[in-house]
């Protein structure tokens, strides 16, 4: 970390003597005031819920300006990451730092490829769940399961231990949300097969049945491609926080991902997709693109409890960059599969057009995020509204594990252990039972 040329100087109004604080600079993005050594100093905490204005940790794999509407990975835009490169190079851009050639992009998607299968006993402990178990359930299970099958990889101090299991990881995942779906439509697990790509053998395990092969659509192929690099990392989310709080205990890294699953699956945060969907066909049912204006005084009364899904976001104040990539893809696909006047589609327009020029949305600076539009693509592509948030999930594993994988590295590391403000009973005694 790179020391500014300014101190931060704390002063206190009861007299108590002020303190100096060091000040670091990022390659971009605001300096930050380290505070580590406040407690020692003053004997007082800061106190920060929901970490506004706290960096929990040094990053060099995400960038986002928030105010710009700017997503960079390792440095590269995602909008030319979308465009020109595929999941698999986006994969070994965030896990390595860099770009990989034709050769290094060889290696890495064969080792991916060649990891695909899982253990055959992992069929029979997904049989444990009922059949309409939640996908994200299924998948919490299922990923911290995978810890009890890799007895040789689970040691973080461990650098080719950490690779093998990214390695595993990425390539696992598509398999486990594929069986996940297969067993909630009851039907046969399909393998893997390697002559396909991530997203195309993704798509064989989801739509094949040993009855009939699934012929891979290239502009399917292509958009699920683009809804994983889309996904595959975010900085210091909720989810991501998540997996590096888990992981600094030294836990390993199965177990960490599985924490990281969790979390995900709340509705503020890669739940949206599947809530975001859920509140279109709500809206259809009441009658479509003429009850828009009553949902949305619903929506700006605060007593109601609705939100606009897919709206909004911590960090974005302007749009959210996977937000315009998204729908594109949404209006490429819905066109290749002859959907254009999806009625859904034509609603969230109508829904973004109205809240882009409300009051309430532009002095709140709320934009539509990735969500909006990717469970219009998902449902379109014929996957199933429970498994919006496992297809997430399976986008962001990457990004976990290599925010994971750089933490463990980082000489900095330590095991994460927020304060607290106490603010309940002081000390008192126990009284006998007949007297309380
Ligand atoms: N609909 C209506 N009002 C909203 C919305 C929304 N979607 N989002 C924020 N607001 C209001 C909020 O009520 C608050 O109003 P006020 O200042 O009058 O109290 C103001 O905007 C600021 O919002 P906040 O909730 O304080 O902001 P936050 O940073 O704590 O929450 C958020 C961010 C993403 C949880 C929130 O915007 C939200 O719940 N959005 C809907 C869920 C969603 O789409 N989540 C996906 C996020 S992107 C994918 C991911 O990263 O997982």
């Amino acid at each position: 970390m790179k020391l500014a040329d300014n101190k931060a100087t704390l002063s206190f109004s009861n007299g108590s003597p002020s303190i100096d604080l060091p000040v670091y600079q990022g390659s971009v993005g605001p300096d930050v005031v380290d505070i580590r050594k406040l407690y020692a100093q003053t004997g007082m905490f800061t106190y920060d819920p929901g970490f506004m204005s706290t960096a929990s940790c040094q990053s060099a794999i995400t960038y986002i300006d928030g105010d710009k509407g700017e997503l960079l990975y390792r440095g590269y835009p995602i909008e030319q990451l979308a465009t020109q490169c595929d999941f698999m190079e986006t994969c070994h851009l965030l896990l390595y730092g860099n770009l990989p050639d034709a050769s290094a992009k060889a290696k890495f998607t064969s080792r991916v490829t060649h990891h695909t299968m899982v253990n055959e006993q992992m069929q029979f402990f997904l049989r444990g769940f009922r059949r309409d178990a939640h996908p994200m359930a299924i998948l919490t299970g299922l990923v911290g399961a995978l810890s009890a099958f890799y007895h040789d990889s689970t040691d973080i101090s461990n650098p080719e231990h950490r690779d093998i299991s990214a390695i595993r990881l990425i390539a696992k995942m598509p398999t486990l949300v594929a069986m996940a779906y297969k067993y909630s439509a009851g039907q046969p697990y399909m393998y893997p097969k390697n002559h396909l790509s991530y997203a195309g053998n993704f798509l064989h395990m989801m739509f094949a049945t040993p009855c009939e092969d699934y012929v891979v659509n290239p502009v399917i192929e292509h958009a699920l491609d683009r809804i994983f690099v889309l996904h595959a990392d975010h900085e210091q989310n909720a989810s991501t926080s998540t997996v590096r709080l888990c992981g600094s205990s030294g836990t390993n890294p199965f177990a960490a991902i599985a924490a990281g699953v969790a979390c995900l699956w709340g509705p503020a945060h890669g739940g949206a997709n599947e809530a975001c969907l859920t509140m279109l066909e709500d809206i259809q049912k009441m009658g479509g693109i003429a009850k828009v204006g009553h949902f949305m005084e619903q929506v700006k009364d605060k007593n109601s409890g609705v939100k606009l899904m897919g709206f909004g976001h911590r960090v974005y104040k302007n749009y959210d960059p996977r937000a315009k990539l998204m729908q594109e893809t949404c209006k490429e696909v819905l066109a290749a599969l002859g959907l254009e006047n999806d009625p859904l589609f034509k609603l969230a327009m109508a829904l973004e057009k109205i809240a882009l020029e409300d009051d309430y949305f532009v002095s709140r600076k709320l934009y539509p995020n990735v969500d909006f539009y990717s469970g219009i693509v998902q449902r379109a592509i014929g996957i199933p509204v429970s498994l919006f948030t496992a297809i997430f999930a399976l986008a962001r594993t990457v990004g976990w594990i290599a925010q994971l994988n750089e933490m463990i590295g980082d000489p900095e590391y330590k095991i994460g252990r927020p304060r607290q403000l106490f603010t309940g009973s002081v000390e008192r005694d126990v009284l006998p039972i007949s007297q309380r």
